[in-house]
């Protein structure tokens, strides 16, 4: 596993900004809060991540394609999804640090605590028992982890009431009688908790006056649904079938902070697939896998990802799991998969008064299909793999290297192309090369400074190759090219370079993995 500090955070904010990654959003003027733009390095990385997503889910499932809906659309859509009533966070004030939280967050830290405490003693045990220890047996018996374990089960049956009933009350009592502090203060002096509704709005002009408020989306899926026929009657879809999208979405968070993790403006990754009611369960176990080996893809090692059922389903939801990532402050939530049977199809029918159903034409019959989602966060996805790319090594010779292992086919530049001096025809001979491989590959080109320094500028923003133009190139058409991870050189001919790049970072060579 990547090893991980408190400073690993702030490393990746700082080296993210050094190199082109992502800069604060309006940076002369000190930023704007949870905003962020993507550098000249970020928007090639976050393009890439696009494309491994798009392909993997459209390209490669023929019964799914691809829409891209208005940012803005009717404002019914919020009241039909329940985002005008119910799109709230319980929000709670600390009255001596005047520091805002989200009462359930508070909560679940605390309860990732006293899970943290089991997880203490079940270590001891297994190192007290060895090969003997039955971690089940011991959960199941030990007097102190079964303590901990029913604390957690009352708090989690009380915040889930609490949240599904609106009685905000609740979580204040939970926080008051666990003595959860201000993590910046450690004052227990709170307010009363609120709702508080997480939609942007504006105006827009046109429309009547009394109906001219309008929200910019916070999720992408209403898009999708809105379409649900347009699409399965144009593209004569059949069921099951998917309708995948990429778009920007935006939230008024209470708390936006841990950098590019919680924005108020930010970009989802959605696929709704659509099926025969019944069915549901089977195809939530089929994304479920599919996504966590579309992750597991890319070759980031495996225990830094975990399922996380949800225990507070929302009303309208009968299975829904988070994929969670082991991010610099912890495991947090990358992606989430959601049964959310007929409600989003259903509610649309109710409000705009149009048919949105599927005839069947084995059962001569007519059904609101069901839908199973997949929902991930592009700006979270660059996140995981900006922090298990990052590293600071110490080489043999007591030297530092910052390198970015970023998974090679969605590096920024695949190749870079260095002429080992700046004279003797060799920068002609490197430009030669390079307008041979642009037309399939991002690719950088330096000759100033001196060789050593260009490698450890790639390392830094993770080109996996290098390839090097010396006076041996003019004489016999072969370079060495260096591969980022292990920093071995080897000399091939000119002519192997683009199969040589290719054959470890083209986005297929993932694809065909799946
Ligand atoms: N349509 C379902 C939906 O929107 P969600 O769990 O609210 O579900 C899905 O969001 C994903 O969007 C999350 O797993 C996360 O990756 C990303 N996401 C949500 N809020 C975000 C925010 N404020 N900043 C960055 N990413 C966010």
């Amino acid at each position: 596993m990547i090893k991980q500090d408190e400073n690993t955070l702030k490393n990746i904010v700082g080296h993210a900004k050094e190199y082109g990654f992502v800069f604060p959003s309006s940076d002369i003027y000190d930023g704007l809060a949870a905003a962020y733009d993507y550098g000249q390095q970020g928007v090639l990385l976050k393009n890439n991540i696009k494309e491994y997503w798009w392909k993997s889910m459209v390209q490669l499932h023929e019964n799914i394609v691809g829409i891209d809906a208005a940012i803005f659309m009717h404002p019914t859509t919020w009241k039909a999804s329940g985002h005008v009533d119910a799109f709230n966070d319980p929000l709670i004030d600390n009255k001596d640090s005047k520091k805002r939280y989200r009462a359930d967050n508070l909560i679940e830290d605390h309860l990732a605590k006293i899970e943290a405490k089991i997880d203490k003693e079940i270590t001891k045990a297994a190192d007290r028992f060895g090969e003997s220890f039955d971690e089940k047996q011991y959960r199941e018996t030990n007097p102190r982890v079964k303590g901990y374990q029913e604390k957690i089960d009352q708090i989690n049956e009380k915040m889930k009431i609490s949240i599904e009933t609106g009685q905000l009350e609740g979580l204040r009592e939970i926080i008051e009688g666990e003595g959860i502090a201000c993590p910046l203060s450690g004052s227990k002096n709170w307010t009363e908790v609120r709702q508080f509704n997480l939609m942007f709005s504006t105006e827009m002009g046109s429309l009547a006056e009394d109906a001219n408020k309008i929200y910019l989306r916070p999720e992408t899926a209403q898009g999708i649904f809105v379409n649900y026929l347009n699409v399965q009657k144009t593209g004569r879809m059949k069921l099951p079938f998917g309708i995948a999208q990429i778009g920007k979405a935006f939230r008024n968070e209470i708390i936006a902070r841990q950098f590019i993790f919680r924005m108020r403006e930010f970009e989802q990754m959605e696929m709704q697939f659509f099926v025969k009611p019944g069915e549901e369960m089977e195809w939530y176990e089929y994304w479920k896998n599919f996504r966590l080996k579309w992750h597991a893809n890319l070759g980031i090692e495996s225990d830094n990802y975990r399922f996380h059922d949800h225990l507070n389903l929302a009303h309208y939801a009968n299975a829904a799991c988070d994929i969670e990532f082991n991010f610099p402050m912890g495991f947090k939530e990358l992606e989430g998969i959601h049964s959310r049977t007929d409600f989003d199809l259903g509610a649309h029918e109710k409000h705009s008064g149009k048919k949105l159903q599927y005839f069947d034409n084995q059962e001569n019959r007519s059904y609101t299909p069901y839908v199973v989602e997949t929902s991930i966060g592009l700006d979270r996805m660059f996140l995981a793999i900006l922090s298990a790319s990052y590293q600071v090594e110490v080489l043999e010779d007591g030297s530092e290297r910052t390198v970015l292992r970023i998974p090679k086919p969605l590096a920024p530049y695949k190749v870079a192309i260095l002429p080992l001096t700046a004279k003797d025809g060799l920068p002609e001979k490197g430009r030669e090369l390079l307008n041979e491989l642009r037309f399939e590959m991002d690719c950088t080109y330096e000759e100033k400074d001196s060789i050593g320094k260009r490698y450890r500028r790639q390392d830094a923003i993770g080109t996996p190759f290098s390839v090097t133009i010396d006076h041996q190139t003019l004489e016999d058409n072969t370079v060495t090219i260096r591969d980022r991870d292990s920093m071995e050189q080897v000399r091939i001919s000119v002519a192997e370079v683009k199969a040589h790049i290719q054959a470890q970072t083209s986005i297929s060579t993932l694809l065909k993995k799946l």
